[in-house]
């Protein structure tokens, strides 16, 4: 279905090209002072200054063309020279009805889709999750599921932090705290015990303590450099070690993504890369872009139109070990080989804008992608607490996801204790809907903003909140839940008048095919918060107006239940692409 913004900015396209104007003059967009009308056109603003005539000759000229247009309810010329324009209700109505029929709303869908490869989430195995991962992975999962419903193929990837330092860290405690384990005896020719020597809940402990103990100790940190040293150059008992902490931190991320509602495609790992390491370096090398510098191996990566000083990206350093950058192109390579993508999209803190800089420019300059290949970095800010640092908890430590979900869990509870419903199904509810509350207050910003972490504010059944735009959905289906079956048709609409709520209800739900277009062409699902929000106060001012379910008029109740069936349905769809979901009470 055409896009209402399109159809109207065709109408006054041609009105201008009847008056003997240039159509371009005829851009439409969204009326900027909605109690004056709903659409305008400031093209008889520019061709007056083209054409040296008074601007609002030209509108009334226009707005005259227009007149014969029965899908304007309004169509005039104000000074100095604007066109103001507002859809006809009934016609309004039946573009939304039309709307409903269709699959996605009608929404236009790619000739040929994009293939499109997201690197999100980007956790760290035999790390606990906690919160400064948060982010990739709801905005991410975001991204991914609205760039799905626009139309393109999309492949969301792990890609997890398998081998680097910290897996070095490990083996080295480990190798302290219990030396006698065939994985250090060199000598060793055995098969390797099937069970880990530990449990998610040993790695939780040893990876802090070893992490704090290198940071104080410069030989343990060498040490365990050098463990990760091994590990990547095949030594046999490290490797069966990295296989017991990948089975065990790989078991536990699952399980935690699963209670965030984040689905991968893919659960890459940052060592399936590496090998296409050594063809993709040899090649940079022999087509001389690669140099050794100070003993490492770069390639230079500055422009001339650089205002700031951007590095050489490191490739190998002067001991031959890789780095993550090593990695993240050895990951390009293999992107390319397995999807030959048209975007490859990495969500990750913007702190690490230079250093993905650094990879794009490599990438391209070494030609690991294809002229076309976008690249694409999306940065998010931080998750600050109220004194405006980086979220901490009570005590001052990282907040580990699941404490987190739980305080806010707990804080919809207590917005929920004198509900009427068995105290089982509130603590459900109330988990369901504390997910909700951190995943739109995480994705109502525009995600490179920082944002304060405000738990009331958050979990409030009022205003821009996860729970305001569940609890819209609720009072929607139990007022169709008391229907009879027979009310359950869509008709099309009459010629009725439409109250001045009907009409912000249906232009809003018509607006759905634009929002989504630009949400999917910016990446950005704070586009689909601010339109639920906004679809939400359209519905709820509707509600409070009218009776809906005794409303004596058999015809507007009709259309109503239809309006609001439809409200309910755009509703979940945009709850699906933020990835939250929404109880049938609470
Ligand atoms: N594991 C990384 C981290 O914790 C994030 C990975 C982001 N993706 C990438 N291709 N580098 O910071």
């Amino acid at each position: 279905m055409e896009k209402l913004i399109d159809i109207i900015s065709q109408k006054v396209r041609q009105a201008f090209a009847d008056c003997g104007y240039d159509k371009e003059y005829g851009a439409v967009s969204v009326s900027n002072r909605p109690d004056l009308c709903q659409y305008q056109c400031n093209g008889a603003m520019a061709a007056a200054k083209q054409l040296h005539k008074a601007p609002i000759a030209i509108a009334q000229e226009v707005t005259a063309a227009l007149s014969k247009e029965s899908m304007f309810a309004l169509c005039e010329a104000v000074k100095p020279g604007f066109i103001n324009m507002t859809v006809d209700a009934a016609f309004l109505a039946q573009y939304v009805y039309e709307m409903s029929k269709q699959e996605k709303f009608g929404i236009l869908q790619p000739q040929k889709p994009r293939t499109i490869v997201i690197d999100y989430g980007g956790p760290n195995v035999a790390k606990p999750l906690h919160v400064g991962h948060l982010r990739s992975a709801i905005i991410g999962e975001s991204v991914k599921r609205i760039l799905r419903y626009a139309g393109n193929k999309v492949i969301g990837d792990a890609h997890l932090g398998d081998w680097g330092l910290q897996i070095g860290l490990i083996i080295t405690e480990l190798k302290a705290r219990r030396p006698e384990l065939p994985y250090f005896d060199d000598a060793f020719t055995g098969e390797y015990p099937k069970e880990a020597p530990f449990t998610m809940k040993d790695l939780e402990e040893i990876y802090p303590y070893a992490s704090a103990y290198s940071k104080e100790h410069e030989e343990y940190k060498e040490e365990a450099r050098h463990a990760t040293f091994l590990l990547q150059n095949g030594h046999k008992g490290y490797y069966a070690l990295w296989k017991h902490i990948m089975t065990v931190s790989l078991n536990d991320l699952k399980q935690n993504y699963k209670k965030l509602n984040v689905e991968f495609d893919l659960w890459k790992k940052e060592s399936d890369a590496q090998p296409y390491i050594p063809d993709m370096v040899q090649k940079m090398k022999d087509e001389g872009y690669a140099y050794i510098s100070e003993g490492a191996l770069v390639v230079d990566v500055k422009e001339e139109t650089d205002t700031k000083e951007i590095p050489p990206c490191m490739i190998l350093k002067s001991d031959g070990a890789t780095l993550y950058n090593t990695t993240d192109l050895a990951t390009i390579v293999e992107r390319m080989k397995l999807f030959s993508p048209d975007e490859i999209i990495y969500l990750t803190d913007k702190r690490q804008s230079l250093y993905f800089e650094q990879i794009f420019r490599c990438a391209r300059k070494t030609h690991l992608v294809k002229e076309d290949t976008k690249l694409t970095f999306l940065g998010f800010g931080t998750m600050n607490g109220k004194d405006g640092k980086p979220f901490k908890t009570r005590d001052g430590g990282v907040m580990r996801l699941e404490q987190l979900i739980r305080e806010i869990a707990d804080e919809v509870y207590k917005n929920m204790q004198d509900r009427d419903m068995p105290e089982e199904e509130i603590r459900q509810v109330a988990q369901q809907v504390g997910l909700a509350a951190l995943k739109y207050a995480d994705l109502s910003n525009q995600a490179s903003k920082d944002y304060i972490f405000d738990l009331e504010r958050f979990s409030s059944f009022e205003g821009n909140t996860g729970p305001y735009i569940l609890y819209t959905m609720v009072r929607i289906k139990s007022i169709l839940a008391r229907l009879e079956k027979e009310e359950d048709t869509q008709v099309p609409p009459s010629l009725r008048e439409r109250s001045k709520d009907e009409i912000n209800c249906l232009l809003t739900l018509g607006r759905f095919p634009d929002m989504l277009e630009r949400a999917a062409a910016e990446l950005a699902p704070h586009k689909v918060c601010q339109y639920i929000y906004e679809l939400s106060n359209v519905f709820n001012s509707f509600y409070h107006n009218n009776k809906i379910l005794t409303e004596s008029d058999a015809t507007k109740r009709t259309e109503w239940i239809g309006m609001i069936r439809t409200t309910l349905a755009v509703l979940q769809t945009c709850i699906d692409l933020l990835a939250f979901e929404a109880p049938d009470r609470m």
